[in-house]
């Protein structure tokens, strides 16, 4: 009897220490790839990431310390394998407690994680709305109410401390839209729009990562994300809704039957733009140096039925070392076809064919 106390106070101590040593190392290790947030909502999903620690590792050590030290300390030594224990039935108090005190723990966290939900997600006064658009292999937004007119950009730009309502869209597959410094992460999936909703609130650059594997450009999928103060901000939506990208595709319609020079200039924008061709492929006109599919600064050489053909059925002829089918084949009904002979007329020149 004394010596059965005995040895359970010193599992108990052993397990006990073990418990507070675990917990200090999980609460002192850095979680999350990005230590610091950049959202609002980051405070409090660190906060309850460190509440969900502090609840389950102290029993998960414990437990896992005890069932070590008992299969150690007690295990059969040679000539006791005939002997057997003493048989017990069972122990209604100890049964209750341990059905209780897991479920008021499992209760409390979700309660908690519910109120925290609620928060995050609360509908903010005056928000900045963008439409999240992915595509293989590329992220487009864009800002509906910024500055009096709706423009697209390639890159993410959000005020500082303004909360801002995302749309996410996916034109092709699924992808899911990240920031691992907001610490908020939702699908985009074809066919229905997703929600986000958040208040950035430390200025700094960051990136935008798909975080659902898309196909083989997937690791590529990535743009810019800058969290600047109201100025500067306003100061960006100037210089996008005034003139550069918006207009050439604007003046688009007027000059169907235009020069070379202007199908071109539209082409550019389109392929580093709507297109998404930059993520994928390189050509130095266009400062896009993607990877996964060949390298366009020669593709000019080839003339405009190969190129045409190359957008339109990607597969009818493959690029040597490159696999089939990993260019989308939907580009004909994306783009359409005012805007896929502008991409040839780019590229025939900035591919170095004329
Ligand atoms: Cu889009 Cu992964």
């Amino acid at each position: 009897m004394n010596g059965g106390r005995k040895e359970l106070i010193r599992m108990l101590a052993i397990g006990l220490t073990a418990a507070a040593v675990g917990t200090a190392l999980t609460l002192w290790m850095n979680w999350f790839p990005h230590t610091q947030g950049a959202s609002t909502a980051a405070d409090k999903i660190d906060t309850l990431y460190d509440w969900l620690l502090i609840a389950s590792v102290p029993v998960f050590v414990l437990v896992m310390t005890v069932a070590i030290y008992s299969v150690v300390r007690f295990r059969v030594r040679p000539g006791q394998e005939l002997e057997d224990g003493v048989s017990i039935h069972g122990n209604t108090r100890l049964e209750v407690i341990w059905v209780t005190i897991p479920f008021l723990i499992v209760t409390a966290l979700a309660v908690y994680a519910a109120v925290v939900l609620a928060q995050v997600e609360k509908k903010q006064p005056n928000p900045l709305r963008v439409n999240v658009i992915g595509q293989q292999f590329t992220w487009h937004f864009e800002y509906l109410n910024a500055g009096g007119k709706k423009f697209t950009s390639d890159s993410l730009y959000l005020p500082k401390d303004r909360p801002v309502e995302f749309q996410i869209h996916a034109k092709d597959v699924l992808h899911s839209f990240w920031v691992p410094q907001f610490r908020l992460k939702q699908d985009a999936v074809p066919g229905i729009t997703t929600h986000m909703r958040l208040t950035p609130n430390r200025a700094g650059s960051y990136q935008v990562v798909c975080a659902e594997l898309c196909g083989l450009g997937h690791a590529t999928m990535r743009s810019p994300a800058v969290v600047v103060d109201k100025a500067r901000f306003q100061k960006w939506v100037q210089s996008q809704a005034g003139g550069g990208a918006a207009k050439p595709a604007a003046s688009a319609g007027g000059t169907a039957g235009g020069g070379t020079g202007d199908q071109a200039a539209l082409g550019k924008t389109i392929f580093t733009g709507e297109g998404g061709c930059s993520a994928c492929h390189t050509l130095a006109d266009a400062g896009a140096n993607g990877k996964v599919g060949p390298s366009l600064d020669q593709v000019g050489k080839k003339g405009a039925g190969y190129i045409e053909d190359s957008i339109k059925t990607p597969d009818k002829v493959i690029a040597k070392g490159f696999p089939a089918g990993t260019m989308p084949k939907d580009f004909s009904t994306r783009l359409g076809d005012k805007k896929i002979q502008a991409l040839v007329q780019y590229l025939l020149q900035a591919g170095g064919g004329k």
